[in-house]
């Protein structure tokens, strides 16, 4: 049986792989723009597992899969089985013999691991506490669209050691680039957690504006990430010094792009004026969620194109 090519951490594939991924994006994105049509996955099903909120994970998924030529199932664990303990081995299996395709968003990593090893398809993650891939993937093929390649450049990450900071650490590994992190004091990286291999793709600042020094991309993430509610009232007070503010913005290189994955609080991991600012490509971010995960299940389903 052909091995199943799973995408649920950054370090799921190569820095080979990536450069096919983002040669095949553009492409895909300009054929969608000049309405040419790109169907490969006619008659193919993805099932979205949603355990979690979301705006742009559901849309872009929805929509690029229906581009695609396929079809969608929408599941959150409230409207199905998931919710009242169906084991989540049961429903991978069940769920994997009727669709071609699973994304699922949820808590803990080790749940779409748990998932991903009882599944006959493809699995993707759509958010974990512990990882965001596809949104990595959208920033970076984000970042080569404005700039070129990230590879030696320095990314600057101001605030939260969560998902969004793990995976950008893992793709600095993968792909050749430095980030710069700055988290508050108790909120910093877990290296076991992100699994890194060494210290090399990183170095660690106390103060928000050090990290962001002659940084080609500065990005940013909510100090309260989706799970962590309770904890609301400590973060504030904690985070009070993580906010992206133009005075960051000056000391980064002078061509420094802003990227948040969103949805981002203004006046708070960010200003007004950096997010909605001329530095700012949060909505190219977004977009190309889209695309990169269009990509992304051809790859997963019908390996290299071309
Ligand atoms: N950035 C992101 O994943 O957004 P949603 O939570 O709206 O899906
Ligand atoms: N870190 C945020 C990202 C939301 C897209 C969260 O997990 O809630």
């Amino acid at each position: 049986m052909k091995e199943i090519k799973h995408y649920l951490k950054f370090s799921d594939l190569s820095a080979d792989e990536y450069a096919y991924l983002f040669a095949r994006t553009a492409l895909i994105k300009k054929k969608f723009k000049a309405y040419e049509k790109h169907q490969p996955l006619v008659d193919r099903t993805l099932a979205m597992i949603f355990e979690k909120a979301s705006t742009r994970t559901r849309v872009s998924f929805e929509a690029g899969m229906y581009q695609l030529g396929g079809t969608v199932v929408n599941l959150t664990s409230e409207g199905s089985q998931l919710g009242r303990a169906e084991p989540i081995e049961d429903t991978a299996k069940v769920i994997s013999r009727m669709v071609d395709l699973v994304m699922i968003r949820t808590y803990e990593q080790s749940k779409i691991e748990a998932f991903a090893q009882h599944s006959r398809v493809p699995v993707i993650n759509g958010l974990t506490n512990e990882f965001h891939p596809c949104q990595i993937l959208a920033d970076i093929f984000t970042f080569i669209e404005h700039r070129g390649s990230i590879e030696g450049k320095t990314v600057a990450w101001v605030g939260d050691g969560n998902n969004m900071a793990n995976t950008w650490l893992q793709a600095a590994e993968i792909l050749g680039f430095t980030v710069h992190l700055s988290t508050p004091s108790g909120y910093e990286v877990d290296q076991a957690v992100a699994g890194l291999r060494g210290t090399s793709s990183y170095k660690v600042f106390n103060h928000p504006m050090d990290a962001c020094a002659g940084a080609h991309l500065v990005t940013t993430d909510v100090w309260t990430s989706m799970g962590f509610e309770a904890e609301n009232e400590e973060r504030r007070k904690a985070f009070i010094d993580w906010c992206v503010d133009e005075d960051m913005m000056a000391t980064a290189a002078k061509d420094a792009l802003f990227m948040h994955c969103l949805p981002a609080h203004r006046g708070e991991e960010v200003t007004a004026e950096v997010i909605d600012g001329p530095q700012s490509v949060v909505w190219d971010e977004a977009e190309n969620r889209m695309h990169v995960q269009k990509a992304l299940m051809e790859y997963l389903l019908l390996g290299r194109l071309a």
